[in-house]
Parts: structure tokens; C-alpha cells; sequence
């Protein structure tokens, strides 16, 4: 009996194929590393991986079952499948009237202290159907994939009740069902207080109360989110109240993340890293004792470039900093109908570059081995190995670069999720 690998999917051709291989998440000076063979091939399995190497040697080393799908990519590069590793992509309506107030000069804090902003957004969101709010989130996966993305994080947060907050995990659970992506829940309860927690002092408590003895004991024990995150900002979770969320989060086994100095410094990093979350989000004010913190502890950096654009804030995360010491970084897109209505992680990887000065193959790190680690996926999603999902993305160019360099539309000649093709 020969123990070569079988394969039932075969692609080849490639100019570039960039592997992303090796321990994740990558820090500092490996952040740089992508790991790139040049005529280089793939072999999968039912979905995975079985064979990764030089295509002169394919056949000699993998047995390719007659019928398999075979493509023959012509010399373009190919990239493992994106991973969109913070989202918020679970909402009905949009804010468009709030981004054109905004372009008259109103601010975004200004807009959510008036009550709209995310309370609009769960007052509608509260309203429709959780079969309805699926198809929404299915669409906005099935988008997110035309632009390369297989492998999706999405948080709740637009419910604010438990009943609410549950429907949005199992709407996201109902649109991953069907559709070939990796997809990861996070609960998002303590996006901010809702409308009816606002005013008195212990009406605030007894929502953070809710939070922890409700919310979070019902999603960890029906399974509903591999992770707990908290947005820590002056209009909604101070430290003290997102240190007891996260606490109560890890002890029913979720992992954990933090909205993290977003709008000010507010030592949400430093919070972040002692308690061993995964990962600190967004990190536009984040300062240099929150950095040195993140790299002490190995807690992965989200920056979402995207919504600093969107909100039109001179301050982006200080992408570059964060990698030169030695800080993991991932890149996202944040979609969410407030501050990132963007459904392309590579434009965002071009942001990230562009306005958070890094390079390019720091940027393709960020967008897949680093990002899948940031949710938690990283032993089946981004990066070409063997044993993992045959996720791949072709792009329609012979260098990794011209997905960078392709400005807001770059060109994208095939995506491929577990071993199918999507686009
Ligand atoms: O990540 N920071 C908080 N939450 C979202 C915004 C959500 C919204 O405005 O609806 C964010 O930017
Ligand atoms: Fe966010």
C-alpha cells in the first residue's frame, strides 16, 4: 500500500504562490516573512489540503484521482484565502443619513450621544427576523468572498438583550450552515449600553450584571461564540466594567478580545494583554506602554484602517510601530454599518499600508495567517499547508504585490473555498 497523498483537486501554473506557512501569528521580524514558492502547486482532498510543492513533482508524489478538478491557474499568483477577523456583519438598515451629518461636520461620538449610531442599529436590528437578519449576513459573507475573503469572524453586538444577542449568533451560524467559508462567532454584548440601561448609575450595572449572568453563561453553554469582546470607550464600557465582563467571559472558556483605544487612549491595550486576550482591536490611540504590553504578552493587534478612513480621523493605528516591536499585527475591514461599511480587505490591506506604513508582504501577513490566529482558526485557515482548508485566492497578475498595488480594485481572477470555487 503506497502512502501517497490522493487528491480529488489539483492547481497549478502558478507564478507565485505565497504560502504564508509556518508558526502563527508571526511578530516582528517574521511578520515579514510570507514563505513564497515560485512554480509551486497544490493538491486537496474533500476540502483539504493534502500536498503542497514544486509542480514538476506533483505527479510523482500525489495520486490525482481521474475526474479531479484540475486548474490550471496560467501563471498568476496565488495567495491562501483571505481572513476577515473582526466583523460586525450581523445588522439590518444602514446609517447613511449619519455619514452625510458626518460630512456636514457632526462627529461620530457626538452622533452616538444624540442616540443614534449603534443604538439605531439595534433598534432596527431588534425588529427583524432572525431568517431575515441571515440572509442579510449571508450576503454580506458571500460579498466579502468576491473580494478573497474565506475565512470570516462576526461578532453580535446589535442586539443588546439576551433574546436579541442570541438571535444575532445563530443568525450568523444559520448563514455559515450553507456556505463553504470558516466562519467564528464572537459576543459582542457589551458593544454599549442600551437605550434602556442609559441614566442612572445601577441601571448601567444591571446591564453589565446581564451581560455576565445571563448573556454570557447562555452563549457559552449552547456553544454559540468562540469568543467575548467588549468595546472599551468613554460612550460605552469603562475598564473596570469590560475587566468583568472578560473575566466572567474566560471563566465559561470564551476567548477573549477587546475594542481597544479606538477613539481615546483609554489603557484598554494594557487591559487586553493582562488579561491574556487573544487580541486588542482597532488600537488608533493605543500608547507606547499599551504597545510594549501587547508584545510582552503576544496579543495580536486588529487594525482596521478602514474605519479611521471613514470617520475621517487624522489618528490611524500606528501599524508600523506595533510590527518594528514586535507586536503580531492582522488587518480587517470592521464591517459594520457606522464606521466601516466596507466589504474589500484588500483595499483595506492597501490602507494598511498606505496609512499605517506597511509593507507589502507585512499587509498579506496581516490579512491571513495573523488574522486567522486573531480568530482563533489559524490550525485549518490562512496559510497554504498541508492539512488545512484548500482555501486559495488567484489573483488575475503574476505578483503578489499587484494586490496591494491595485488601488480599490484589485484584480481577482478566482477564490477558492474548501476546495470549491466561489468566484
Ligand atoms: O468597531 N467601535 C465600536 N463598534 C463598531 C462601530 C459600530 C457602529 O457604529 O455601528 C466599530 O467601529
Ligand atoms: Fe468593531
Amino acid at each position: 500500500m503506497s502512502d501517497r497523498p490522493v487528491a480529488d483537486f489539483a492547481l497549478i501554473g502558478a507564478s507565485e504562490l505565497v504560502t504564508c506557512a509556518g508558526a502563527a501569528p508571526a511578530a516582528g521580524a517574521q511578520q515579514k516573512r510570507v514563505g513564497v514558492l515560485e512554480d509551486g502547486a497544490v493538491a486537496a482532498r474533500s476540502g483539504r489540503i493534502v500536498w503542497v510543492g514544486p509542480e514538476r513533482l506533483l505527479d510523482r508524489e500525489v495520486d490525482v484521482l481521474p475526474g479531479a478538478t484540475r486548474i490550471d491557474v496560467r501563471g498568476r499568483a496565488v495567495l491562501p484565502g483571505l481572513v476577515d477577523c473582526h466583523t460586525h456583519l450581523v445588522w439590518a438598515g444602514d446609517r447613511a443619513d449619519e455619514f452625510e451629518r458626518r460630512l456636514a461636520g457632526a462627529t461620530y461620538s457626538e452622533i452616538a450621544a444624540a442616540g443614534g449610531g449603534i443604538l439605531r442599529t439595534v433598534d432596527i436590528t431588534r425588529d427583524t427576523p432572525t431568517d431575515e437578519l441571515a440572509w442579510a449576513a449571508g450576503d454580506r459573507m458571500d460579498r466579502l468572498a468576491r473580494f478573497g475573503v474565506t475565512g470570516i469572524e462576526v461578532k453580535s453586538g446589535y442586539g443588546l438583550e439576551t433574546d436579541s444577542e442570541i438571535r444575532l449568533l445563530e443568525a450568523a451560524r444559520i448563514a455559515a450552515r450553507t456556505r463553504p467559508y470558516e466562519v467564528v462567532t464572537t459576543f459582542l454584548g457589551a458593544h454599549t449600553f442600551p437605550r434602556e440601561a442609559r441614566g442612572a448609575a445601577t441601571a448601567r450595572d444591571h446591564y453589565v450584571d446581564l451581560v455576565c449572568n445571563e448573556m454570557i453563561p447562555q452563549v457559552a453553554e449552547r456553544g454559540l461564540a468562540r469568543f467575548a469582546d467588549v468595546f472599551v470607550d468613554q460612550h460605552a464600557f469603562s475598564l473596570a466594567e469590560a475587566r468583568r465582563v472578560l473575566e466572567t467571559a474566560r471563566k465559561h472558556g470564551l476567548g477573549l478580545k477587546v475594542h481597544a483605544d479606538q477613539l481615546a487612549s483609554d489603557g484598554a491595550a494594557e487591559l487586553a494583554a493582562e488579561l491574556g486576550a487573544t487580541s486588542a482591536e482597532h488600537l488608533e490611540h493605543v500608547s507606547d506602554r499599551g504597545i510594549a504590553a501587547l508584545a510582552a504578552a503576544g496579543t495580536i493587534a486588529v487594525l482596521l484602517p478602514s474605519a479611521s478612513l471613514f470617520l475621517r480621523s487624522t489618528h490611524t493605528a500606528p501599524g508600523r510601530r506595533l510590527v518594528d516591536c514586535g507586536v503580531p499585527v492582522a488587518l480587517s475591514t470592521d464591517l459594520n454599518p457606522g464606521s466601516s461599511p466596507c466589504e474589500s480587505l484588500p483595499f483595506v490591506l492597501q490602507l494598511g499600508c498606505l496609512l499605517c506604513g506597511m509593507t507589502v508582504d507585512e499587509a498579506l501577513v496581516a490579512g491571513t495567517i495573523n488574522a486567522a490566529a486573531a480568530c482563533g482558526i489559524s490550525d485549518v485557515a490562512g496559510s497554504i499547508e498541508r492539512g488545512k482548508r484548500c482555501d486559495l485566492l488567484v489573483l488575475d497578475a503574476e505578483q503578489r504585490c499587484q494586490l496591494i498595488y491595485q488601488l480599490a480594485a484589485p484584480r481577482i481572477y478566482m477564490v477558492i473555498a474548501n476546495g470549491r470555487i466561489v468566484s
